[in-house]
């Protein structure tokens, strides 16, 4: 018996990094699983999962004995979102869970930061949270029952130098969660928020061929606490796991997983 046998989960950027830890540690506890990824090409300095990385991921998730539906999503898209939604609710027979995990990350310093690059940021990681959550919330009103998760970072607790435009689309996915946590806290739905400090995952990129992280990275971690140089994926999904488990009293809540990070700032 799983903690979350029978339920249905549905996963942005499932593909791989924390979403594909997500899939593996829902699945575990018995959840079909969603899983939302291939997005169309964007102008960053490193590749996005692909549809090949998806199914592969879907495999991997199938293999621990849940349905696993893979769905090529781009977030940015509405209306791609809302047929995948629709696509999981006939396919998968509900919707319980939801983690709005795709992101995308660029850095610099803000007067060099292009016009692209700004709106790819602020369509993937915030409007991409807003579709997904417009096209959950009916549902999971109807059941009468949803635990949504929205991955932000420690950028969202703090100003960080170069990563402006990323930390603005991680500072507003909070107050978008905290604000839907209101207003659906009557329908048995909870909106929590996830902030991992850096985790290694494709997006963090090394410098070299040794996997030596680059400046921006290994600023951040002299900064952490704890000293280790980031958190896996699975450290991520532990907390997942206690949102979504939680009975229902938890909610509009920012759980982070920061090495300590912000110990010194509140
Ligand atoms: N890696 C870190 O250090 C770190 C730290 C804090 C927060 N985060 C956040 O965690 C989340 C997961 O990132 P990760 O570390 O697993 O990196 P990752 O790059 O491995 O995973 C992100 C996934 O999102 C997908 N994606 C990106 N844009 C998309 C779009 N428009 N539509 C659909 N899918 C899209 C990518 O293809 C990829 O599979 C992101 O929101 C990221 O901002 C990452």
């Amino acid at each position: 018996m799983g903690a979350l046998d029978g339920r249905v989960a549905f996963i942005t950027g499932g593909a791989r990094g924390q979403g594909r830890a997500h899939a593996l540690a829902l699945a575990a506890e018995g959840a079909n699983i969603a899983l939302a990824d291939a997005p169309r090409p964007m102008n960053l300095t490193y590749p996005l999962a692909t549809e090949e990385d998806l199914r592969a991921t879907a495999k991997d998730v199938e293999e621990l004995g849940v349905l696993c539906l893979p769905i090529a999503t781009d977030v940015r898209d509405a209306d791609a979102v809302n047929a995948a939604i629709e696509e999981t609710v006939r396919g998968l027979g509900g919707l319980d869970i939801l983690v709005a995990n795709a992101g995308v990350v660029s850095t610099g310093v803000l007067d060099e930061v292009t016009d692209e690059a700004w709106s790819q940021l602020m369509d993937t990681n915030l409007t991409g949270v807003f579709h997904i959550l417009r096209a959950a919330l009916p549902v999971m009103r109807q059941q009468r029952f949803g635990r949504i998760v929205v991955t932000s970072s420690m950028g969202g607790r703090m100003g960080i130098p170069e990563l402006g435009a990323y930390n603005a689309t991680k500072w507003g996915v909070i107050g978008l969660a905290k604000s839907v946590a209101l207003e659906v806290a009557k329908d048995g739905i909870t909106v929590n928020v996830i902030c991992p400090t850096t985790v290694h995952t494709p997006m963090v990129q090394p410098v070299d061929s040794d996997g030596v992280p680059d400046e921006l990275v290994q600023r951040m971690m002299r900064a952490n606490p704890i000293p280790q140089p980031w958190i896996e994926p699975e450290d991520v999904s532990r907390a997942l796991l206690y949102l979504v488990t939680d009975p229902g009293v938890v909610t509009g809540s920012v759980l982070e997983i920061g090495l300590g990070s912000s110990a010194r700032l509140h």
